[in-house]
């Protein structure tokens, strides 16, 4: 059998990339402050600090562009796209939002009151933002063995099911307004959650009366790890795996950004009339009429058919083989990632390939910067830097078990000689790795601080060559 199926797909349409020259990378990289999401992407090579919205839509998508009908209520777009929705999800009521944080924030503004908690396996940056804005408190409370980076469960994004009964037990069901998943589990490696956790989780949930909501942003290849791992489930289409997920909730949201294969888009499903029309209220005061939630006609029209093309076998079974490319290569070179390979990226577990950087100087940090310096690749901290929070009860700043560097894949983006040389720039920074050194943060926003906080390094000589050759010339004077 072929361990990793090439592209179902050949290129018809190319955007050139550069790698610019060491000396400009390390002035980009001084200009951004040191964190790599203010580098303009012209100076990146290859990108993966995101899969969202990174993705290279079909041709199919491109006519559906072209056929997008742009009126403003009842268009002819949006009920292709209820079409998919109907046919995948299943839920009674939706709206399109212009991505997933819009929906996060519609859900949030409407049922969370300060001090309550929703418990999740892991809620990614933005879902925590939305819930922590309104005062609430995000709970994560995914299995140990997600906290193990060499444990190979196939479904390391479960939730532990004893720590949620025992939540809801202390906290109390009035103080839980809404419980989630995340599928595939971002926050913790983009790990798959199974069949029979969905359903339990639900169980539980419902058993308590509490309202069960999918964040279904990578439910396609959260569809395709059960279909591979999932005992039973061989011989189901995605297809069908997708609705049974999804018959277990009460609602759920999107940023198509991910698995619909768009530049833009996501909803936010409900089954509940009542609570379907506050939505729609909210929707209309942030986002825009209920038939485009924020996006244009065309913007809809590619979401429905993206949708459709996220759960092709073909297709997945080349994305998960891709993802496993990459990361099979790293682990042969002996660099530490989250085991198994997840769905839409590879996490590096940094904090162990950097003993001597302490987590108090953002080992991320100092592996992402590298990986640009190197070779002009950018990838995303998901350790203190983003997750690190001040508890509301003590003050105490709590930080997140593992410090990663997320490479997150473009969907039908880059080919294996882009992997390659990934690997092969990684090598080479592995074998110098114990000149990295740690950073602090000159400058952090109270919320999501990631996006905008800037570094200065740590420990090393700030003066440039320049500057020493001209303080000796001074000296000697
Ligand atoms: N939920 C999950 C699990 C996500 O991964 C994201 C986005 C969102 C919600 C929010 O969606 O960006 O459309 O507003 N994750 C991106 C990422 C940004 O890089 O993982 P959005």
């Amino acid at each position: 059998m072929i361990k990793h199926p090439a592209e179902p797909f050949r290129i018809k349409s190319v955007e050139p990339i550069r790698l610019i020259d060491p000396l400009a990378r390390k002035q980009a990289m001084k200009a951004a402050g040191h964190n790599v999401f203010l580098i303009k992407a012209e100076d990146v090579y290859i990108d993966f600090l995101t899969d969202s919205g990174t993705g290279a839509m079909s041709q199919s998508q491109w006519a559906a562009i072209m056929e997008g009908d742009e009126s403003y209520a009842g268009a002819r777009s949006y009920y292709k796209l209820k079409e998919a929705m109907d046919g995948i999800f299943g839920f009674e009521f939706f709206v399109p939002t212009h991505q997933g944080r819009a929906a996060e924030n519609i859900l949030a503004s409407l049922l969370v009151k300060p001090g309550q908690s929703i418990p999740s396996n892991m809620h990614f940056d933005t879902t925590e933002g939305n819930i922590r804005a309104r005062g609430g408190r995000p709970v994560n409370l995914v299995i140990d063995d997600a906290f193990d980076p060499s444990n190979r469960n196939p479904f390391k994004g479960n939730m532990d099911l004893v720590k949620l009964k025992d939540f809801i037990e202390k906290t109390g069901v009035e103080n839980i307004p809404f419980g989630a998943i995340t599928i595939t589990n971002n926050a913790g490696g983009g790990q798959p959650v199974s069949m029979q956790n969905i359903r339990q989780v639900s169980e539980l949930y419902h058993s308590y009366n509490i309202p069960f909501f999918i964040d279904s942003c990578r439910y396609a290849e959260n569809s395709y790890f059960i279909k591979q791992r999932d005992p039973g489930y061989e011989n189901k289409t995605t297809l069908e795996i997708a609705r049974e997920i999804f018959s277990y909730a009460d609602g759920a949201w999107m940023s198509a950004k991910k698995d619909a294969i768009v530049n833009i888009g996501g909803f936010l499903s409900v089954r509940d009339a009542e609570l379907h029309q506050r939505i729609c209220n909210e929707l209309i005061l942030r986002e825009g009429f209920p038939t485009y939630g924020g996006l244009a006609g065309r913007d809809l029209a590619a979401m429905a058919v993206g949708l459709w093309e996220g759960l092709d076998e073909d297709y997945l079974s080349y994305r998960i083989g891709q993802t496993a490319y990459i990361g099979e290569s790293l682990l042969a070179a002996g660099i530490p990632i989250i085991e198994p390979c997840g769905g839409h990226a590879i996490y590096i577990d940094a904090g162990k390939m950097l003993p001597h950087i302490p987590q108090a100087e953002y080992p991320g940090i100092a592996l992402s910067g590298a990986m640009y310096l190197e070779g002009g690749i950018r990838a995303c901290e998901i350790g203190s830097v983003m997750f690190a929070y001040a508890d509301p009860d003590t003050g105490k700043v709590v930080n997140p078990k593992l410090e990663l560097v997320r490479m997150a894949i473009p969907r039908r983006m880059y080919t294996q000689s882009h992997f390659d040389y990934v690997v092969d720039v990684l090598k080479e920074i592995n074998e110098k790795k114990s000149g990295l050194r740690g950073y602090k943060i000159t400058y952090q926003a109270p919320l999501m601080r990631h996006f905008t906080a800037r570094f200065e390094p740590l420990g090393v000589d700030k003066k440039s060559p320049h500057e020493k050759v001209m303080e000796t010339k001074k000296k000697t004077l």
